[in-house]
């Protein structure tokens, strides 16, 4: 039953933190960029990563927490898993890096732009949001095809 609980909040993680930035990547942002002007555009960024990020915390808590619950407790340590899961801790742990550089760097220098409304500075520092997500974005998707495929490819 644990083990059922684990998993479970495991992919709901990993859906709700790749989903979310799937959202605000592909489909949020060019709409914004389309229909906002600079100052209003960049004030809803930083409200809308107020609301996303407390619930990325938990996300990036609850992966390695339910993997290693999974790896430890189920699976009876990592000589026993397969080469998905090793790629997938690496990862797991590169995306979490990315994550916390990205919140503790361009997004608290964001909010700070936003509130002293320097306009400029503001765009500059979304801007390089915008590439960090991609990049996690990238690796989430990649994660989970490796997690699921590669699963069933080890056999
Ligand atoms: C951070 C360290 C991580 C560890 C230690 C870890 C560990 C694990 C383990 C042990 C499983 C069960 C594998 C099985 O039963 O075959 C699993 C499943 C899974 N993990 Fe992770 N994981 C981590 C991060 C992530 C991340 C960042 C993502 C996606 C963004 C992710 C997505 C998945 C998915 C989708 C599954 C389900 C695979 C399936 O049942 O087919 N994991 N993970």
């Amino acid at each position: 039953m644990i083990h059922s609980i684990a998993i479970a909040l495991h992919v709901l993680s990993a859906t709700l933190w790749v989903g979310g930035m799937f959202f605000a990547y592909q489909i949020l942002r060019p709409v914004a960029a389309a229909e906002l002007e600079a100052p209003q555009r960049l004030r809803l960024w930083a409200s809308v990563f107020s609301r996303f990020f407390p619930c990325v915390w938990l996300f990036v808590l609850l992966l390695p927490v339910t993997g290693y619950w999974l790896i430890f407790r189920l699976y009876g340590g990592m000589s026993n898993v397969g080469l998905s899961v090793h790629l997938m801790q690496g990862l797991g742990w590169l995306m979490i890096l990315i994550y916390m550089h990205l919140f503790f760097a361009p997004f608290r220098r964001l909010k700070e732009a936003v509130i002293t409304e320097q306009w400029q500075d503001a765009a500059r520092r979304l801007n390089q949001i915008r590439q960090i997500v991609a990049i996690n974005l990238s690796l989430g998707l990649i994660v989970i095809a490796i997690a699921t495929g590669g699963r069933l490819y080890a056999g």
